[in-house]
Formats: structure tokens, sequence, C-alpha cells
């Protein structure tokens, strides 16, 4: 018989927390959407009382999203317990998930706490927890590295107490598989009232075992996962929830348990992620990487195209990478290009819709064919992009090799246009100069990158720019047929976010 494990997708907390993967408000909630698209059973939202942002956010998505179950994280202070309810109270199942440290090594160090001071506190904000609502989960952080008598020890009392998910974090990434199996199985057979809790595990990446140590713990009991998607995460990441869906799906005769993930969502999932925070996987990683299905050897070529199944041991429609040679130009109308829009993941609103299809138009125009990803360059740019403070509304460079390069630029701010001019040593340069003269930044570019969607010098590049000013850094992204362009509106994209995270601020207590 086959067994369904839980999905506890946690990208929206332990993902966003770790740099350079921080998102606002409207992001982290296209990503809930999302993720809901994905039918995982648990959104980890965030840890409210981090930041007014962060439970502002979890608020958000426990009144705005549905089917799985929203939970916030919180220490054993009972006002963070309190501050995640205020937040999750919206939610029409939401969860409250405790942390606190087990290990010698952090009761010594970072709590100063005795081993039974942890044990009360735990108890304490669990029943706390508990009296708001009926679901509850507990982490021994760093539990890889405790004592296991004194870990059974508190996952039982904390399920007296009322928790109904026990989580046992590789916090540190240190465990290996066969010795964290052994750890769930040992935690299964010994915890006297276990019957009563979810086993869960979570591991991170730092030795690159993440879901190893996931798939061995679920193999000895543990029926609850939490991972992120691309496997972001504090360090080297946790463990990667596409990875462990296919490793599950792909194994199913081997594992015996599956997910309620639908995996067609699984690649439009994972580039949204990487569109907002502007992080691209690495080509050859595992399911969502670019290289996760192509073949290059000749050898490797001749099976696949005589047997897939000699090199293929998924496939790529799976996970949603489409198969479609169904090409969209500037005669397709817009039945047609809703319909592939649907094919390909996004549902919009007519409002949206039409946005999206002027848009199309307007490539279909100067480019013959538009493929998918330009299509999705086009969604994330026009749909997923936050209200906007500052609008680039005119660029003109002129460059070349006997003119010095000078861009005249106009920005909208509170409903007025502003025009500068500014030179460069490029045209790029002149038109971040342009932009500069009216937007006084004190910001500094410290990364800036083009990549191209699709193949061809008429495709669409999508420029990536990354801003620092007072330890605050953002990215900003922008996708167009001309590069320079491109390059222009993912720089005052970036100097949008720049304000915006000015204005709202990362407070950690
Ligand atoms: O890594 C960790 O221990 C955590 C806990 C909050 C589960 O992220
Ligand atoms: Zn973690």
């Amino acid at each position: 018989m086959t067994e369904i494990i839980k999905i506890f997708d946690t990208t929206l907390r332990d993902g966003e927390q770790s740099p350079g993967f921080s998102m606002n408000m409207a992001e982290k909630l296209k990503v809930a959407e999302q993720l809901e698209r994905l039918n995982v059973d648990i959104i980890e939202a965030g840890f409210p009382i981090s930041s007014e942002d962060d439970f502002l956010a979890v608020r958000e998505i426990a009144k705005n999203i549905r089917k799985p179950q929203i939970s916030g994280l919180a220490r054993t202070e009972l006002e963070d317990v309190d501050r995640a309810w205020e937040a999750l109270k919206y939610a029409d199942n939401p969860l409250i998930h405790i942390v606190i440290a087990t290990s010698d090594i952090h009761l010594k160090h970072k709590l100063m706490k005795s081993k039974d001071e942890v044990l009360d506190a735990a108890v304490k904000a669990v029943e706390r927890a508990k009296a708001y609502t009926p679901d509850v989960e507990f982490s021994a952080e760093d539990a890889t590295r405790s004592d296991v008598d004194y870990l059974c020890k508190i996952f039982e009392v904390v399920i007296d107490a009322g928790a109904t998910t026990i989580n046992v974090p590789d916090t540190v990434g240190y465990a290996v598989p066969e010795e964290f199996g052994s750890l769930i199985r040992h935690i299964r057979e010994t915890v006297p009232n276990i019957d009563k809790a979810a086993i869960s595990v979570h591991c991170h990446n730092d030795l690159g075992l993440a879901v190893a140590n996931t798939l061995a713990a679920i193999n000895n009991g543990a029926r609850k996962v939490e991972c992120t998607i691309n496997g972001i995460g504090e360090r080297a990441g946790n463990a990667s929830l596409e990875e462990i869906v296919m490793a599950l799906r792909t194994r199913r005769d081997f594992h015996k348990c599956d997910t309620n993930v639908r995996p067609k969502h699984i690649y439009n999932t994972s580039r949204l992620l990487s569109h907002i925070t502007g992080i691209t996987v690495q080509p050859n990683k595992a399911i969502v990487g670019n290289n996760a299905f192509a073949h290059e050897a000749g050898i490797h070529q001749d099976g696949v195209l005589k047997e897939k199944s000699t090199y293929e041991i998924m496939t790529p429609e799976s996970i949603g990478v489409s198969k479609s040679t169904l090409v969209l130009g500037k005669h397709s109308g817009r039945h047609a290009f809703r319909e592939r829009l649907k094919e390909i993941g996004y549902e919009l609103s007519e409002e949206d819709l039409n946005r999206a299809f002027k848009r199309f138009k307007d490539l279909a125009d100067k480019k013959k064919t538009v493929f998918d990803e330009d299509i999705e360059a086009i969604i994330i740019d026009e749909i997923l992009r936050i209200p906007d403070i500052y609008k680039l509304v005119y660029l003109n460079v002129i460059s070349g090799s006997v003119t010095v390069p000078v861009a005249t630029v106009q920005i909208e701010m509170n409903g007025e246009v502003t025009q500068e001019a500014g030179f460069g040593v490029g045209p790029v340069d002149a038109a971040f100069s342009a932009i500069s003269n009216i937007i006084k930044t004190e910001s500094k570019l410290i990364r800036y990158a083009v990549n191209s969607f699709t193949g061809g010098t008429d495709a669409l590049g999508e420029v990536t720019v990354r801003l620092e000013e007072n330890d605050i850094q953002v990215i900003g992204q922008g996708a167009h047929t001309d590069i320079i362009m491109a390059s222009a509106k993912a720089f005052v994209n970036a100097l949008n976010r720049l304000e915006y995270r000015k204005k709202h601020p990362v407070v950690v207590k």
C-alpha cells in the first residue's frame, strides 16, 4: 500500500530568511498561490514576531489561501505564540509551529538555559498555542546533535501538552542518512505517546545530504517532511521539495510512499521563485535545472531517440516542462494566448489577461515566434510585479564607436514626469546615470547579469541587477527584446524595491 507523506513547504519562512531571497508581501502571496496550485499540504508563511513585514505577510496568506494548512513559526516565548496566533487566526486550518533548541551546545552557548528550563518553556508554549488552535507542531532545534534520551523526553512531554506534530530538524546538516533513519526509528519506538503525534523532519543541506536524510527518515516512519522550492534556505539550503516529490514518485516501488503534490506544477513553481528572487538554479540541478532533461552525449541521444526510457527515468512533461510544439506568433488570438497560458500554469483574471495580451502582441510584432519562456517573462514583468513608485516612461540612448554614449530618460514619480540626460562608458552606463540623475540614489550596483530566455538575436533578454545601500540588498529585474531597455527596467525595479525595503525594514527580535 502507498502511504501519503505530507509536504510542509517552508520556502516563505526558512527559504525567505536566507540572504538574497527576501520577498515583499505581494511576492510572498504570489508564491503562496502557486504553492496552493502545487497542492502542498502545509505552507509555512513566515515568523510573525520577527518583523512587521513578516507578520503582515503571514496574516495576508492566512486570509487568502484556503486549501493548504497555514503555519507560522514562534519561539517558546509566550509573546511569540500570541503574535503567531494574531496572524494565523484568519486561516481555515492554522498551525502554530513552536521551536526551541535541545542540543547541549545550544543550551549552553545560545540559550544559557538548563535542560529542565527548556523542557518547561516548551510545555508552556505548546499549552499556550493549544489554547488557540488544535494543531500545534513542536520542533527540537539541532535535534541531531541533541542527547537522544533528552530528545525523546521533550517529545513525550510536548505531546502530553498537546503537540500534534513533533519535528526533528537536522538544523546544521550534520546527519548521515543511516544514522538519521535510525534516530527516527528510535523516536518512533521509544516515545511512549508517539501514536498521538505525526513525526516530521526538517533537513538542511550543509553536506549535500538533506534529501537523502529526508528519504531515510520517511523509510523509518516520518510522515511529514519540511522542504523548500529549489532547496533554498539557511546556508546551503533545505531539502528540495521537487527532489523529494519526484524521488518518491519515481521510486514508489521502493519507498511505498507518495505525496499529494501535483508534479506538473513543479517547473512553474521553480521558475516563479527564480524570477521573483532573481536567483536562478544551477543548470545541473536535479529535476528543475535547465540540463535536467538535456541529453548531450551522442550515445545518449541515440538511445533516447530509439526509446526514451533508455536514459530518462521520468519525463520532462511530468514536472510541467512544456512539450507543446504549437508556437504563438503575431497572428495568434486572445483565445490561443489564454489557452497557452493555462497549459503553462497561469490562469489570469480578465484584466490581467488583457494587459498580458497587449504585451504579447507588442512582442509578436517584433519577434517571429513567441516561446513559452517569452510568455513567462511577460507574465512576470507585467503581472507579478509590485506597484511601483518610479515608472520608466521613456528611454533613448545614442551610442556607437565614435560617440560618447548618452541617454535621455523620463521617470514618473507621484504622477509627475521628470526628464534627465546622462553620459556613460557604454549605453547601459549612460542609461543608469540618467536614471540616477532623476532618482538621487546612494545605492551601489553590486551585480549586473543578462540572461536570454530563448535562442536568437530577437530573444527576450532578462537583466538582473543587485543594489546595496546601508546593508540593504535588493534585486531588480527587467525583460525586453532591447537589452538596454531591459537594463533600465531592471534598475528602476531595483530602486523601487529599495524604497520599499527602506520603508519596511526587516527587524529580527
Ligand atoms: O533548521 C531549523 O532547525 C529550523 C526550525 C525552525 C525547524 O528551521
Ligand atoms: Zn531550518
